[in-house]
């Protein structure tokens, strides 16, 4: 039997720091594409890094009948599409796939698990798993109930032997409303501990968005100025250039509230806007983050449109084809009222945000992918440069690059050469590719390993969750009792309804053009 891991000598230290013990990741939904796309793929990346440990095994798990070979084949062919790194390398393959199977069974029969039970003995006894154990929900959010249930039934919930654990990692949307998502943490809690339970928000797996506390809690500059004094305002951007990518069916029942906003935005505000954690810990980081959350002063549902704006994208172009709108997407309702836009203006209450707008936008079909926290500062105190000398001068933005063209611009004001005093704005930058020439890993290959050695530093907690929910379940209740806006609003490929501009322009500011 070989193992997945590769020898690279370059890496021994750094590995044997973050090397995982032997393991088993069972994957529920293995015939979907969150498993082709994103799981396998990283897995794989995983291997060729040397990072997974000898007799790391994968399971698939779902109701088609197959073979392991056949499963096989589909994630080879899935890697050669989608890894980061491709086509594959034969060598590592060979030693990865023999850790892949298939077991084929239905949600819904504990007899299946039972059998998968079974299974997975057999792998601790041939490949030396230990009786170590991940389970990973990448099904529809329907079946998650079901499944929690059945693994419960059959004793896959509890360590499979003295000294091994057992983790569950569940992936988005956790629940539609507050309501929902208390309801699916109290019977996740009726079978798990919360120490066994991953909530993926793969948005904090991003090198980036890990960066923001590299950059806010390991220089010693910008501390003193992140505040309510000197901020002026903050904007944070997620813009993307697709469209549904096949996925109406789901997608037309979320929107881009609970698809983009509920998670990945609030996260990235939580990592803009917590308090230094006392330690780089996971209750630590995460007790910080709920402050932040319960901190967003609630929107009224009746002055929801004075806080939102929502858009839906008609026919356009995107990057120089046409595009069809969002009703004509396939599996979308012909006159369907859900969102693909939203604008919105939070407030944090606290000391060190009071008064400061928080002012987050989504959208999809926007003319370009673009993922960036801005910090705009507030203008000098006592203006010395005025009238033409100043005239194309910018108050200064701290942007935060997410993705892509990954980094970090201060832009500041600076004398134009020559014998008259006039002033421009310019840029200072870090770019990750030319200061660190490495790509950045997939930000799930950073939180399956970080699941695999039990850190759950960048995972959701329970009151995170439900924290989350509380503002959105507000804008939500807003939105039902509100007539729904006149959709389509914007073209596809611009950046969103006029509305929008409107909204931010009646505090006297604009979106910036990223
Ligand atoms: C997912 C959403 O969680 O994040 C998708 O469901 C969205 O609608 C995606 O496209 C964006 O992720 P990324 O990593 O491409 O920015």
């Amino acid at each position: 039997m070989q193992s997945a891991t590769v020898e690279n000598p370059l890496r021994a230290g750094l590995d044997a720091e973050r090397m995982p013990p032997p393991c088993a990741v069972v994957i529920f939904g293995a015939s979907g594409d969150l498993t082709r796309r994103k799981l396998m793929p990283a897995l794989y990346n995983l291997a060729l890094e040397g990072l997974l440990p000898a007799g790391f095994t994968v399971v698939g798990f779902a109701r088609r009948a197959m073979a392991p070979s056949e499963f096989r084949a589909q994630i080879r062919d899935a890697i050669n599409q989608f890894s980061r790194r491709r086509p594959v390398d034969p060598g590592t393959w060979e030693a990865f796939e023999q850790g892949i199977t298939y077991v084929q069974g239905t949600f819904q029969d504990v007899a299946d698990y039972a059998r998968l039970d079974q299974e997975l003995r057999r792998i601790d006894r041939e490949r030396g798993t230990r009786g170590n154990r991940i389970f990973y929900l990448a099904t529809p959010p329907t079946q998650y109930e079901t499944i929690i249930d059945n693994l419960g039934r059959a004793g896959l919930n509890v360590p499979a032997e003295p000294g091994s654990w057992t983790r569950l990692i569940i992936e988005k949307p956790f629940g539609r409303d507050y309501q929902s998502a208390v309801a699916l943490n109290d019977h996740l809690l009726r079978i798990f501990a919360e120490e066994q339970i991953f909530r993926i928000d793969h948005y904090l797996g991003k090198e980036t968005v890990q960066n923001v506390l590299a950059f806010r809690f390991a220089n010693g500059i910008f501390e003193p100025i992140w505040n309510r004094n000197y901020i002026d305002h903050v904007q944070i951007t997620v813009a993307e250039s697709l469209g549904l990518e096949g996925r109406g069916d789901y997608y037309d029942q979320a929107g881009a509230l609970r698809d983009m906003v509920q998670n990945h935005m609030l996260q990235l505000l939580c990592v803009t806007a917590m308090e230094p954690p006392i330690a780089f810990e996971a209750d630590a980081v995460r007790d910080e983050k709920v402050k932040v959350l319960r901190a967003i002063r609630q929107i009224d549902p009746k002055r929801v449109n004075e806080m939102t704006v929502r858009g839906q994208y008609g026919p356009g172009w995107v990057g120089g084809q046409p595009v069809p709108g969002y009703r004509e997407e396939p599996n979308v309702a012909p006159n369907s009222v859900t969102e693909t836009y939203v604008a919105l203006k939070l407030f944090i209450d606290n000391w060190r945000w009071a008064g400061v707008p928080f002012y987050l936008r989504t959208g999809k079909r926007m003319p370009r992918r673009v993922t960036e926290i801005a910090i705009q500062f507030k203008h000098v105190p006592h203006p010395l440069f005025r009238g033409p000398a100043a005239a194309s001068m910018e108050p200064n933005v701290l942007a935060i690059r997410i993705q892509p063209d990954e980094g970090i611009s201060l832009k500041i004001a600076a004398k134009v050469p020559g014998p008259l005093i006039r002033l421009r704005s310019v840029n200072m930058g870090f770019l990750y590719g030319t200061s660190f020439m490495v790509e950045s890993p997939d930000a799930y290959e950073r939180l399956l390993l970080d699941c695999m050695l039990g850190d759950s530093t960048l995972f959701t907690r329970r009151d995170e969750t439900e924290a989350a929910w509380r503002p959105i379940t507000a804008i939500l209740k807003g939105w039902a009792e509100a007539p729904p806006p006149r959709f389509p609003n914007y073209e596809a490929g611009t950046w969103g309804p006029r509305e929008a501009d409107e909204f931010i322009a009646r505090d006297g500011r604009a979106w910036r053009q990223p």
